[in-house]
């Protein structure tokens, strides 16, 4: 699968939005990574459907909303509408997982789950068949800048094996402390989608860096 790397909007200039979601359709970027923290779930509030909206105004790639909320089934419906092409659910969010993503693609987008770093990929057995895509999480989720877990290696080798039968169109994606440093052991050990914030927004040079991020 080709290497798809998609920036993480959470770490864009929000009083330059627009700026910056035109960067990234000019750019190698393969979609927009949009990040719902909800206070509860995770120990940050980041942004809702105003916001996703906006970026949709102007944005010509996809947009992956990852929800990082408690019961996300009560809005799925809403993100859709605000623009998502895709919607990431959390493992540990979603007591009735296998309703919550048949609702999603009911909807006719993507539909995704995301593991904690604690949450063994085994959890997956079940659902990895009915999945767009598996997120393995490489950092606890809630803030953007913080550092790689080194075990996300191992974890992205075992949702492949756990794909292989299952399900081998099955898109893997890496999200927190991705950086040039590790992607290609990343890519390597069978991820294909590629979150990135820090590591484009605060270098000097965003355009410049997910093109290195795409090469590296
Ligand atoms: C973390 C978010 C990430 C975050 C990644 O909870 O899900 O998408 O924006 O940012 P970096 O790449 O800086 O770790
Ligand atoms: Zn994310």
């Amino acid at each position: 699968m080709e290497r798809l790397i998609a920036p993480s909007v959470l770490s864009a200039d929000f009083a330059n939005l627009q700026r910056d979601v035109e960067m990234i359709n000019a750019s190698e970027a393969g979609w927009f990574h949009v990040d719902v923290m909800d206070g509860m779930f995770v120990p940050n509030i980041s942004f809702g459907f105003p916001v996703i909206k906006a970026i949709k105004k102007y944005a010509q790639k996809p947009l992956d909303v990852h929800l990082m909320i408690v019961d996300p089934d009560r809005y799925l419906k809403d993100f859709k509408e605000a623009g998502a092409d895709s919607i990431t659910v959390h493992y540990e969010a979603c007591p009735h997982l296998h309703r919550t993503i048949q609702a999603i693609k009911q909807l006719g987008i993507k539909a995704a789950v995301a593991v904690n770093p604690a949450t063994p990929v085994a959890n997956l057995k079940d659902i990895i068949a009915d999945v767009d895509m598996v997120l393995v999480m490489s950092v606890n989720p809630g803030f953007g800048g913080q550092k790689f877990i080194e075990h996300t290696y191992t974890k992205v080798a075992e949702v492949k094996t756990l794909a292989a039968n299952a399900n081998p169109n099955l898109i893997i994606e890496v999200d927190g402390g991705v950086d040039a440093s590790n992607i290609a052991k990343l890519v390597e050990a069978g991820a294909s989608a590629l979150v990135a914030g820090s590591s484009v927004f605060s270098s000097g040079d965003p355009f410049s860096a997910i093109s290195q991020l795409k090469h590296a």
